[in-house]
């Protein structure tokens, strides 16, 4: 395992091709104090400001953790972390988190427009009532495996999402599954179908009012499988390409091989986005349920640019 000073780094508990790295005290006081340098709306104004945020970070682990984000990001064999402060404190509040979430994704690269918010990041809720289109804030609904962007024009190398806040909150763990770990991969990923064009389109709440073309698999240079699929967004031309996505989605949904995890108030799971999927099991109904999640999504920089 890597070492890099002030990060501790350790084998996920649920699965190898997940690093867990946690950042510890000596290096969150520092960045508490260097982020006061610039408020959230800096942050939203400025692009280069939120460069200058993830290079406190590099700085302070001897510009090392940017690189070896980097790495674990585009390995096949891992793809995916999950970073964040060893302790919480009180001094780790979301204006923070927003902050530390930034420069962890500007050390791996640049982010897109979040449409849904208007900005380069999106803060959402889950809550017990909602009234919205998509399975994203339906609280008791499982949100099935997918990668994002599906349904935008940018390229959506990796997504990073951070739990900001929850309360009265049980079930809702985070679900994940690599496709080279999926048993049903093969079989599905021979079928043509899957390398045909698909139109994708998205509900209001997205607010992207164009539609895209894209097939559901194709392969990296290496020659292996790469997904970009959700359940809700294609629009099927036919009954072929219907009953492709069925089957598709069910052989997902019945894999033994998901990962099912929960993250912790103010960590981060960062995760390549076309060998990895993600989703949610469903929350135990209350009330008072409370969850608030941040998203960023975004290309890798160019190579030898990072
Ligand atoms: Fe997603």
């Amino acid at each position: 395992m890597k070492n890099i000073d002030g990060i501790e780094i350790t084998e996920n508990s649920f699965s190898k091709r997940i690093l867990n790295i946690k950042i510890k005290d000596e290096i969150i006081s520092e960045l508490i104090d260097l982020f006061k340098r610039f408020d959230l709306t800096a942050i939203e104004y400025k692009p280069f400001t939120r460069f200058t945020v993830a290079k406190y970070l590099d700085d302070l682990t001897n510009n090392e953790l940017g690189k070896y984000l980097n790495d674990i990001l585009r390995d096949r064999k891992m793809g995916c972390f999950i970073i964040g402060p060893k302790k919480i404190t009180n001094e780790i509040n979301d204006i923070f988190l927003v902050k530390l979430s930034t420069a962890i994704t500007h050390l791996i690269g640049t982010p897109n427009h979040d449409s849904m918010a208007g900005k380069f990041y999106a803060r959402f809720h889950v809550k017990h009532e909602d009234k919205s289109d998509s399975y994203l804030r339906k609280a008791y609904i499982n949100l099935d495996l997918h990668t994002d962007g599906t349904y935008v024009k940018e390229i959506t190398d990796w997504l990073l999402m951070t739990k900001l806040e929850e309360k009265n909150v049980e079930g809702g763990e985070s679900v994940m599954l690599h496709l080279d770990d999926w048993e049903h991969c093969r079989e599905i990923y021979k079928d043509p179908t899957g390398r045909e064009n698909f139109t994708w389109g998205s509900p209001k709440s997205k607010n992207v009012d164009y539609k895209v073309e894209h097939p559901v698999f194709f392969e990296d240079s290496n020659g292996l499988p790469q997904i970009s699929y959700i359940d809700q967004f294609p629009e099927p031309k036919n009954m072929k390409q219907a009953q492709f996505l069925q089957n598709l989605s069910d052989a997902l949904e019945c894999s033994k091989k998901k990962i099912i995890t929960r993250l912790h108030v103010g960590s981060s799971i960062v995760a390549n986005n076309y060998f990895w999927l993600h989703g949610r099991k469903p929350f135990i109904e209350n009330r008072y349920l409370y969850r608030e999640l941040l998203r960023v999504r975004g290309k890798f920089f160019v190579e030898n640019n990072s």
